[in-house]
């Protein structure tokens, strides 16, 4: 039996990378460590947490000693890293926590493998998982590929490309059995209403402004949550020791154009009139820094090992904007209590 430790498991991809594994790996102990920071909710796994093969731990990965202990009471094969501060906006606000979580967090974990591993790392394997935007932003053509110059322009892509590096050090310095992927935009169920898609299907619902950012015209890649899950499991199981793959939907849209589709769908959903919805739209101050253009060149993935998203973008639209209509409760609970004050500041205050 393989142990294996998925960090930041309650969280909106792990929550989906958790689930996956359990379910398909009934020989594999899956551990999911989480902190349980705002953007975690063990509800997101209701429907697995009884199963015999998982574990949850509550504990922070920037806790040096903690990280240990686990690590030796756990020994695990295996290491999928999710755990991370991610929306850059709040880095924007408070860049420190990102620093720690992101950064001394990664190297801890790094720390944990390498000193229960040794130098016998047969069937070990540490997995980073990082984001597109470590590349920068890009101009009206080309794409990101695996040997894309890093130009991180946030806290949190910096911080992220600063983890990509440390893993990537280990492998080189300390041949630690290591992997990446660099992923675009996801979305789907469970995604914590800061990011825009749960946020505007949110707003709408409520009759609230949508706050798109300067004039809508950036772009992003998106890929369905659980097509960026099967990728992962391809990556554990089949991606080579010190590779980077990067992860990609081929689906770009600009922002406004995205905003008017959900506005359309929306409008059908809850049976309003065409653009009902629509006139909430209201422009504000841009994001600072923000990126103008992100698109992943995903030939790698698809010729090493044979993976393409699944899910057409207007079927997997369709479906997370029903999950979060059908979802109304799971919605409700995360948006009380501190969400509301983290409202006001980011959008209110301006
Ligand atoms: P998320 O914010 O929804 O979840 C992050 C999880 O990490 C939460 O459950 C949180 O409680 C946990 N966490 C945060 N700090 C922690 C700490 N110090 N110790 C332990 N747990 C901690 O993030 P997500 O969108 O699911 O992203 C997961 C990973 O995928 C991140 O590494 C992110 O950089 C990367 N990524 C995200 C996207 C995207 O579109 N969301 C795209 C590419 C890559
Ligand atoms: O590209 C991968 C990245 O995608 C991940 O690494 C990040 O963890 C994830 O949060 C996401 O980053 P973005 O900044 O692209 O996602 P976000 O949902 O915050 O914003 C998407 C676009 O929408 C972006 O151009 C900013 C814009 N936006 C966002 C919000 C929250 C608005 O116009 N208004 C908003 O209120």
């Amino acid at each position: 039996m393989k142990t294996i430790l998925i960090t930041g498991g309650a969280g909106f991809i792990g929550s989906h990378v958790v689930r996956l594994f359990v379910r398909k790996y009934p020989e594999y102990k899956i551990v999911n460590l989480d902190k349980l920071t705002y953007a975690g909710n063990l509800a997101n796994l209701n429907d697995i947490e009884k199963l015999p093969n998982y574990v949850f731990e509550k504990g922070d990965i920037t806790d040096e000693k903690w990280i240990s202990e686990l690590f030796g009471k756990y020994r695990f094969d295996g290491v999928v890293h999710l755990a991370a501060e991610s929306h850059v906006d709040r880095s924007i606000a408070n860049p420190m926590e990102f620093i720690m979580t992101n950064i001394v967090g990664t190297v801890n974990l790094l720390n944990a493998a390498r000193a229960i591993w040794g130098d016998d790392t047969t069937g070990k394997r540490f997995y980073h998982i990082s984001t597109d935007e470590v590349y920068g932003s890009l101009g009206e053509d080309g794409k990101f590929t695996e040997t894309t110059p890093y130009d991180p322009r946030s806290p949190y892509s910096a911080s992220k490309a600063s983890s990509d590096h440390l893993v990537r050090a280990y492998f080189h310095t300390f041949h630690l059995p290591v992997v990446l992927s660099n992923c675009s935009n996801n979305y789907g169920p469970y995604q914590f209403p800061e990011k825009l898609i749960p946020l505007f299907i949110h707003n709408i619902r409520n009759n609230k402004p949508l706050p798109v950012y300067g004039k809508g015209e950036n772009v992003r890649d998106w890929l369905y949550v659980e097509d960026h899950a099967k990728a992962i499991d391809l990556i554990f199981h089949k991606g080579s020791d010190g590779e980077t793959y990067n992860i990609g939907g081929n689906n770009e849209w600009q922002n406004i154009r995205l905003i008017q589709e959900l506005c359309r769908i929306m409008d059908r959903k809850l049976g309003r009139a065409e653009g009902e919805s629509a006139k909430l739209i209201t422009y504000v101050k841009d994001r600072a820094g923000h990126d103008l253009r992100y698109a992943i060149d995903a030939t790698k993935i698809k010729e090493e090992l044979g993976w393409e998203p699944t899910i057409r973008f207007t079927e997997g639209f369709e479906a997370t904007v029903e999950w979060y209509i059908t979802n109304e409760g799971w919605l409700n609970n995360v948006t009380s209590g501190d969400y509301q004050k983290y409202y006001e500041q980011q959008y209110v205050k301006r």
